[in-house]
Order: structure tokens, then sequence, then C-alpha cells
């Protein structure tokens, strides 16, 4: 006997609107971070682009793939297959606060443009959805409206779009806080303030709900997003600290050690020393740093890592230091570290020429499992909504304000 509801099911599947593929195009792929997340969430990747034939390399290691390192303004439009999804990890140096503030203008975060551009000659080929990546700078360069012009600009091509801030730390002991600005084609306009002030501090931040509240004749598109798991304080020692003999020619020479322990502000050396009166041994991250009084070694108090970045010249880089059965040891992390610090599971092989390759590509590169928590907590339900056909939810007092407001179709 046949059975009806199974029958049925079918029915109701066949007759919904065609399917959104879960497929991806990566522009500034990098080594493929973005990708490594997205797959793990059912996402594939069709097209992938960066200019870098170092990060290329890395990333070929990773999926036994490769994209042809090119500069995103030479890409025409045609050579890139539709997809629902547009990843756009773009360049952060001149908005970070670090840099010369040369803004979403500049030599390298300009890059955005060639993005646009080619979002705009795809015309009605663009994919629906656009996720951005950047730092946290991004609100602050040139008093926030380089942040207003990055949202504004993708209006223009039609997308509304909504803004949130994750920290790495949700997911690994990284303290890594990125913006993430998710454009939606046909999603309607915020009408009045609730959501953004229902958002905890940690999704938005005070500046980024000023600049969102602030911004005149900017579309936002308000997305179900739900709070991202706690923080972590600790993880270093135990799942990340790479265990190197005693005799590895990594671990620093002892006057090394020495220097460092004098550069140390007196509550850090106070700590450390603690830490070196355990009968176990414990990891701890450091920066050198500039300050008026000179170099300082700065080290972390809780069991994670700061903020991973690209090494330019050295500075930059992240420090160890294992103190435990009476030694105190030090050294640079391992791009192994590095890797599983954005998540980048063991099994994945490094492949680069220098250690300063990897180290420079891991800290500019998301973190994999902050991205898998976005297609599964924001891309999943956006693309069953979208499948759905848009449909106009008028404003319900009763319903909860973060929920998602439609265009009629
Ligand atoms: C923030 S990183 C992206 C990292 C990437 N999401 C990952 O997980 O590895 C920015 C990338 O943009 C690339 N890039 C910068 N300017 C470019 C351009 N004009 N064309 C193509 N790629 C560019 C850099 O090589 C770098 O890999």
């Amino acid at each position: 006997m046949k059975d009806k509801s199974s029958e049925m099911s079918l029915r109701t599947l066949s007759s919904g609107p065609t399917d959104l593929p879960r497929t991806f195009v990566e522009y500034f792929a990098g080594i493929g971070l973005f990708r490594m997340g997205l797959e793990a969430a059912g996402w594939q990747v069709v097209f992938a682009n960066d200019w870098s034939a170092e990060r290329e390399q890395m990333y070929k290691g990773f999926f036994d793939e490769s994209y042809k390192a090119r500069d995103i303004f030479s890409l025409a439009a045609e050579e890139i297959p539709q997809a629902t999804l547009a990843t756009c990890s773009f360049p952060c140096i001149d908005l970070s606060l670090a840099g010369k503030g040369e803004g979403i203008n500049g030599k390298h975060s300009g890059a955005f443009w060639g993005f646009y551009e080619i979002l705009e000659k795809q015309g009605e080929k663009a994919p629906q959805i656009v996720l951005l990546e950047n730092v946290t700078g991004w609100l602050y360069s040139n008093g926030g409206q380089d942040f207003c012009a990055t949202a504004k600009s993708l209006n223009e091509l039609g997308y509304a779009c909504d803004v949130f801030m994750l920290n790495a730390r949700s997911f690994v002991p990284q303290s890594r806080p990125r913006l993430f600005m998710v454009g939606v084609k046909s999603a309607g306009v915020v009408d009045d303030s609730p959501y953004f002030t229902s958002r905890s501090k940690r999704l938005m931040p005070t500046r980024l709900k000023m600049l969102m509240l602030e911004s005149e004749n900017i579309q936002w598109a308000r997305l179900d997003i739900p709070e991202p798991p706690p923080y972590k304080n600790e993880g270093f020692t135990d799942s990340v600290a790479e265990r190197l003999t005693q005799d590895d020619p990594r671990w620093w020479p002892e006057p090394k050690v020495e220097k460092h322990l004098a550069m140390m502000p007196s509550a850090h050396l106070e700590m450390v020393k603690l830490l070196a009166c355990r009968n176990e041994e414990n990891f701890r991250t450091f920066f050198r740093r500039r300050r008026a009084a000179g170099q300082r070694a700065e080290v972390r108090s809780d069991d994670i890592a700061g903020c991973l970045r690209t090494a330019v010249g050295g500075s930059g880089k992240q420090f160890l230091v294992a103190a435990g059965n009476g030694k105190i040891r030090m050294r640079t992390l391992t791009a192994r570290e590095y890797a599983r610090l954005q998540g980048v599971p063991d099994s994945f092989p490094i492949v680069a020429k220098t250690e300063r390759q990897s180290l420079s590509a891991f800290g500019d590169a998301v973190c994999v499992p902050v991205v898998t928590w976005i297609a599964t907590n924001v891309l999943q339900p956006l693309t069953e909504r979208l499948q759905a056909g848009s449909e106009f939810v008028p404003r319900d007092e009763q319903a909860p304000p973060w929920q998602v407001i439609w265009k009629s179709a």
C-alpha cells in the first residue's frame, strides 16, 4: 500500500518556489577560511578570488584546488558563476585604527569597489545575499562615514543591510571582534528603533547602534540573530598550545627570556612567577608593545590569545610564555597554533614556504566557527525566508522586535 503521508509531503515540497541553492562566491578568499566555515554548514563554493599567490598556495593545501591569483579589478562579471551568496572580507589596513586612516577609498581597502563593480555589472544575476567582514575600525574610519558609505553603496545595488559584531572568543580561545554586514536583496526598511536597542551590546556595540540610528537615507534590514555563545576565558593551554620538546630550537635562549621578563609590568611578572610555582605547565600569550616608558611585554591574565594579526615587519606578532614546575620558557606562536586559534582542524595541512607566510595569512583570516555559526543562525533562516518568497510582515507589537520585515513581493 502506498504511504499517503509521504506523497503529501512530496507534493508540498515540489509545489514551493524554486530552491535557492546553497552556493557562494568567495571574494578576497585569502586562504579560504570563509569557505571552510561555509562548507561545514553545507554551502558549496563556485568561484574564489584573491590576488595573492602566497595565499593561493595555502588555499590549495587545504582544498586541493586553487584560484587563479588576480586583482579583483581585472575580473569580468561574465566569468563569475551565479550563486546565492557572495562573501567579501575586503582588506582592513586602511580602516584599522593602526592604519594611516585612508579609509574605504585607500590603496588597500579601496579594493571593496572592485567587488561593488562586479555586483553592479552582474545586475539581476548578482547574488541575493552578500556577507561583508571587517575590523571594528570600520565604524570609526573617517568618523563613521566609510561604514555608512559601504552600506549606502550596497543599497544602490538593491541590498538592504543588517550589521552585527561577533567575537571569535565565543568559539575559540582568541579575542577577535569582527563586524559582519549582511546585504539582502528584497528586504524591507526598518521603521523604528526597538530592534537596535533590543540587541545585546555584544552583537551591537554602542558605536554601531549609534551609526545605524543616526544614518540618513540608508535602508537597513533586520534579521533574526540569536545571542552568540558566551565568551571563553580559557582553552589556550589545553586545546591550542603545542607541546614542543625541551630541546626544540623554537624555545628562546635564556638571555632572551630574561630580557622579556624584564620588559613585563610588575603585575604581569608576578602572575608569571606564580604560574611557574605550580606543578603543571600553563601557557599565556603576550605582545610586545611600545609605550611611553619603552618597550613592554604585556601578558594576558586569562588563558586565551589576543587578536591574531598580520605580522608586518615583526610587529603584531604574538608570543607565548610557558610557566610551571619552576621553569619559565618563551617562544613565538607556531603556525599550527595560529590555525587552531582560527578554528582550522589539525587535519588541514599547512602548506607554506615560510612560517612568516602562514602567520601573516592566518592573522588576516576569518575564524572558521564564526562563519559556520553565521551560516547556521543567520544565513539558513534567511535563505528559508527568501525561498518561501518575500512576504510582508506587518509590524506587530506582540512579535519579537527582531522579527524580519519584508517588502511585499
Ligand atoms: C582580510 S584578507 C581576507 C582573508 C580571507 N577571508 C581568509 O580567510 O583568508 C584580505 C585579502 O584581500 C586580498 N586582496 C587585497 N587586495 C586585493 C585585490 N585588489 N584583488 C584581489 N585580492 C585582494 C589580500 O591578498 C587578502 O588575502
